[in-house]
């Protein structure tokens, strides 16, 4: 199965350098998107609409890095996965650590999150991950459990929900985990998404997050338990993000 190598943009972008990068990665992709990986960017909302446009007709899929859990309604300022739909965004993002800690997202929160991309008829990718002091603490398998089990909807599994593994050390700081570290984390994860939904989970693609590079993805990208990367600031140089899905 191809790995889905994903960028998150974050807050960066204006427009025209965002269709900037949306059309670099568009010339370049073609070796390696669909064959070696699946692409996927994620750039700020107000860049959705004119990176789609970018993207039309290319291998590379759009995706958001939020919603609000309601369709619509009285809720200023904030942006519903229905929106992200008619905006040709086929994945969101949610539960990232920067949202939790930011923006104080709860696990029930998330939950609900991903419960209302799913009926939008997008595919949640959901982060969870351990804090520094939760694994110096020897708490990281407990923490990422209990994240695990508290912002998943019931029909993650059916809707091919993602995980993505970021450990919140690793995120933007250039550590990463040990290979045995990463391998031991995703097969928690597949096991708790295995116990809770069966068969109707399938074979459900857990992402690896933190300050993934050229130069290590190969490597993290090897491991057989992990179904692709999630990616920050390496995905804004569209050289480096395409030498991380070349990597694949
Ligand atoms: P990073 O960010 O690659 O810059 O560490 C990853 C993420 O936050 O998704």
């Amino acid at each position: 199965m191809a790995k889905l190598i994903a960028g998150n943009w974050k807050m960066h972008g204006l427009s025209a350098e965002a269709a900037a990068l949306a059309s670099a990665l568009k010339e370049g992709a073609s070796p390696v998107a669909g064959v070696r990986a699946e692409l996927l960017v994620c750039p700020p909302f107000t860049a959705l609409a004119t990176v789609g446009a970018v993207l039309r007709d290319s291998p590379i899929a759009l995706g958001a890095q939020d919603c609000h859990p309601a369709p619509s309604g009285a809720h200023t300022g904030d942006v519903s996965a229905p929106m992200l739909k008619d905006l040709g965004a086929r994945f969101v993002i949610l539960g990232h650590s920067e949202r939790r800690t930011g923006h104080g997202e709860s696990d029930a929160l998330v939950r609900a999150k991903v419960a209302s991309a799913i009926a939008a008829g997008l595919i949640p990718i959901v982060c969870v991950g351990e804090s520094l002091a939760e694994r110096e603490a020897g708490r990281e398998e407990a923490v990422v459990s209990a994240q695990l089990a508290a912002s998943l909807s019931d029909d993650f599994a059916a809707a091919c929900g993602t995980v993505a593994y970021e450990p919140v050390w690793a995120i933007g700081t250039g550590r990463t985990p040990t290979a045995q570290q990463i391998a031991a984390m995703h097969a928690l994860i597949r096991a708790g998404l295995a116990a809770r939904f069966g068969a109707a989970g399938g074979d459900p693609l857990i992402l690896y997050g933190g300050s993934v590079k050229p130069d290590n993805a190969a490597s993290i990208l090897a491991l057989p338990e992990v179904g692709g990367a999630l990616v920050g600031g390496a995905s804004l140089v569209a050289a480096d993000f395409l030498a991380i899905a070349a990597a694949a």
